[in-house]
């Protein structure tokens, strides 16, 4: 079965083919840095606009990079939610067009569900049940995965995400939106001991995030380290090696512990925060001491990208069918 997908949820506009839900023919994604660059982070009206001019050129080239032709397309999948409302519905109503004038069957998404599965684009075994860690710009959540459309949400930041701390953190430091890479980049020639920030670990044995505190606390070290002078490069390089260690710490050891809860033998990673190599590597290490099996996706399939919701729609639609034309988006998460 191949499926065309668009996601547009938050500030990248894509479209994948992907046959049988894991044989990638083409993920096309254009991003909107430049455009959020000066502001920070994402201006959700500049999104939408950007997305309207941008779903057709990037549907018209999965397409052509596929060597597939629309009528030999058999489901239509796109982005329902969470996300930016009007982000969404620039991607999910040219889905719903192009079915309608198509007759090929249409399912709506869930943006979390297709981080979770985007795994299964690059491992073929993967063994559920497993514990899934979603870390990205809008969300920070454990998910326990019971199979291909069954999520159980367990845990999720009660503040900011976990990537809208690397991207405050680096508004600050003056990097360029989204800052993740820009911090991780930097931390590499840092020390992750240098400045012990805190680390909330909430209720002992809950698995709910919170970085907002420790943004704050980034933000009053620098205050008081810009006070005399400039930052020099190496207070900076420390400054992002530290935060990055919090951020990394909390993260591995909530995630292990909601595996070792629920007895599972794996944990999977997805969103755009788990492209970060520090991360990675943190989990890795662990996951060899607990024994526990260790799967992320390559990083290019961890940030937004049209695959992983091809991947979802096409489960989807073979447990449940099409859904029907007047589906709405949402701007909330639903899942489990
Ligand atoms: O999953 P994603 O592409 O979009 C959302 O659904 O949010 O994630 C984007 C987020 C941004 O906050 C970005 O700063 C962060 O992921 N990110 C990273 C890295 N690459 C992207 N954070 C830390 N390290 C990275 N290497």
């Amino acid at each position: 079965m191949k499926v065309l997908a668009i996601e547009s949820s938050c500030d990248d506009t894509s479209a994948a083919v992907v046959v049988n839900g894991n044989k990638v023919l083409s993920n096309i994604v254009s991003g909107q840095d430049e455009i959020h660059n000066c502001f920070g982070g994402v201006v959700p009206e500049l999104a939408s606009r950007s997305h309207l001019k941008a779903v057709q050129p990037v549907v018209a080239t999965a397409l052509e990079k596929a060597n597939v032709q629309l009528e030999e397309i058999d489901l239509i999948a796109a982005t329902q939610g969470p996300g930016l409302s009007g982000s969404l519905l620039v991607g999910f109503s040219y889905a719903k067009a192009l079915s309608q004038v198509t007759s090929i069957p249409f399912v709506g998404v869930d943006h979390m569900a297709g981080h979770i599965l985007s795994i299964l684009l690059e491992v073929q075994d993967v063994k559920f049940p497993f514990i899934s860690l979603i870390a990205s710009g809008g969300t920070t959540s454990i998910f326990y995965v019971e199979n291909e459309t069954t999520f159980t949400h367990i845990g999720r930041t009660r503040d900011d995400a976990a990537g809208e701390a690397f991207d405050k953190v680096a508004k600050v430091l003056g990097l360029p939106y989204p800052g993740g890479p820009h911090i991780s980049k930097l931390a590499e020639k840092g020390n992750p001991k240098a400045i012990k920030f805190p680390r909330a670990w909430l209720d002992k044995d809950g698995f709910d995030f919170s970085f907002s505190g420790l943004k704050t606390s980034v933000l009053n070290h620098h205050n008081k380290l810009t006070q005399k002078a400039e930052l020099t490069a190496d207070e900076s390089f420390d400054l992002c090696a530290s935060f990055q260690d919090a951020v990394a710490d909390v993260l591995v050891t909530k995630t292990i512990m909601a595996a070792k809860k629920f007895n599972m033998g794996s944990i999977v990673l997805g969103g755009g925060v788990s492209a970060n190599g520090y991360l990675r590597n943190k989990f890795k290490e662990q996951c060899t001491v607990e024994k526990l099996k260790f799967l992320v996706p390559h990083p290019l399939l961890c940030t937004d990208n049209g695959a992983m919701i091809a991947v979802a729609g096409y489960h989807k639609y073979s447990q449940s069918g099409a859904d029907t034309l007047d589906l709405d988006v949402y701007s909330r998460s639903q899942l489990g």
